[in-house]
């Protein structure tokens, strides 16, 4: 086994080459990322559902005790509180943001983000072909897109080259196994050409020819062997989601209690308003669609463009901002837990700091 080098991004160097993937609504905010930061890999905070922040207290209108509007979903005021917060726990050790392509305001969310301190923005949900006309005045901040594909990394720099001048700082390229919206038709996260190991070769050789963009795997990372094989296959660093929902830090506590008793057929792949397939437990608001019997779908939030008001909300069965903010708040019954596939591996809840040193060495 050889040592995980430190990995430059930009203008910043983060000394573990871990990400901890970004995690909506209030999964990865002050407490994980803070702490993720803290021991040298690179916590990402999520900007997705801040209005949910400390139970809403941040936000100006509330609807049937919900955020009002897209501007109260994602509250600026909440935002800038998690970055503080989190600041408390890592100081000025790289902190990093995710910001889904996909939700209305994108580009009032970046700059936000970067006003409150966010050193590097990881987008995914979308092709981020837009990302850097938002970051302008903040030339220190780092940009990183997630790919599913080489042709979709290719589209991107064609793009920020022609209008900006520049290629991204570094990618992530994320394959089907991972938990919440995957970037491949339902029937393509099956199809081995699409899997992790197959992308990864294919990005890292793109990246090679726009000038050697770092590329960090994500989707069902799981140990330190992973993360070797991975780095074999021409990648720099690895970003990892649900091995971080069984710490002690997770911002979302039901995890603690419900990961434990998961069993590997209680994962499945799940229709999601946003457009996209996306990878959940059958359990709470999933499992109430199954029953029959979910919460009647109505609009309050406007989170995501392509659910138009609730319209595909009402098609798949359940609200997502309204669903993942139950999760957030502990509703067991009506919440929805999204989980990367390897969900039931998670037997143990662990600390960070004991994660981290695991994962660095081995
Ligand atoms: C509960 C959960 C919520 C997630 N939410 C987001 C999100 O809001 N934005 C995003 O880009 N990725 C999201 N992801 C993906 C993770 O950031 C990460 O890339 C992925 O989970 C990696 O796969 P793994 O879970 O197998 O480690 C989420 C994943 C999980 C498990």
């Amino acid at each position: 086994m050889t040592t995980l080098q430190p990995l430059k991004i930009g203008k910043h160097t983060i000394k573990i080459p871990i990400f901890q993937g970004g995690m909506g609504v209030g999964i990865s905010w002050d407490e994980l990322a803070g702490n993720v930061s803290k021991e040298g890999a690179l916590g990402i905070i999520s900007a997705v559902g801040t209005g949910y922040y400390k139970h809403m207290q941040f936000v100006e209108k509330l609807v049937k005790h919900k955020p009002f509007e897209t501007i109260n979903f994602y509250s600026k005021t909440a935002l800038n509180e998690i970055f503080k917060n989190a600041r408390k726990i890592c100081g000025n050790s790289p902190l990093g943001v995710n910001i889904l392509h996909a939700i209305n305001d994108y580009g009032r969310v970046v700059r936000d983000a970067c006003e409150a301190g966010a050193n590097l923005i990881i987008t995914g949900a979308g092709l981020p072909t837009n990302m850097p006309e938002f970051t302008k005045n903040f030339p220190d901040v780092a940009l990183i897109p997630i790919v599913s594909s080489a042709k979709a990394l290719r589209i991107i720099c064609k793009r920020w080259e022609e209008r900006y001048k520049r290629v991204p700082d570094a990618i992530v390229v994320e394959g089907p196994l991972s938990g919440g919206h995957q970037g491949f038709k339902y029937e393509d996260c099956f199809k081995p050409e699409f899997q992790l190991e197959s992308i990864v070769p294919e990005v890292a050789k793109e990246a090679k020819e726009w000038g050697g963009i770092p590329i960090i795997a994500a989707g069902g990372v799981w140990d330190r062997t992973d993360i070797d094989r991975f780095i074999s296959l021409g990648a720099s660093g690895v970003q990892m989601g649900t091995r971080f929902l069984g710490t002690y830090e997770c911002d979302a506590k039901a995890y603690q209690k419900i990961l434990p008793h998961i069993n590997k057929e209680d994962i499945e792949l799940i229709k999601s308003p946003v457009g996209y397939p996306a990878r959940a437990l059958k359990v709470g608001v999933i499992a109430r669609l199954e029953e029959g019997n979910a919460p009647k779908v109505q609009c309050v939030s406007n989170c995501v463009a392509p659910c138009h008001r609730g319209v595909e909300a009402k098609k798949v069965g359940y609200c997502i901002a309204d669903s993942l903010g139950k999760g957030h708040l502990g509703d067991e019954r009506e919440g929805l837990f999204f989980s990367g596939a390897n969900g039931y591996r998670v037997k143990k809840i662990v600390s960070v700091k004991e994660l981290i040193q695991e994962l660095a060495q081995g």
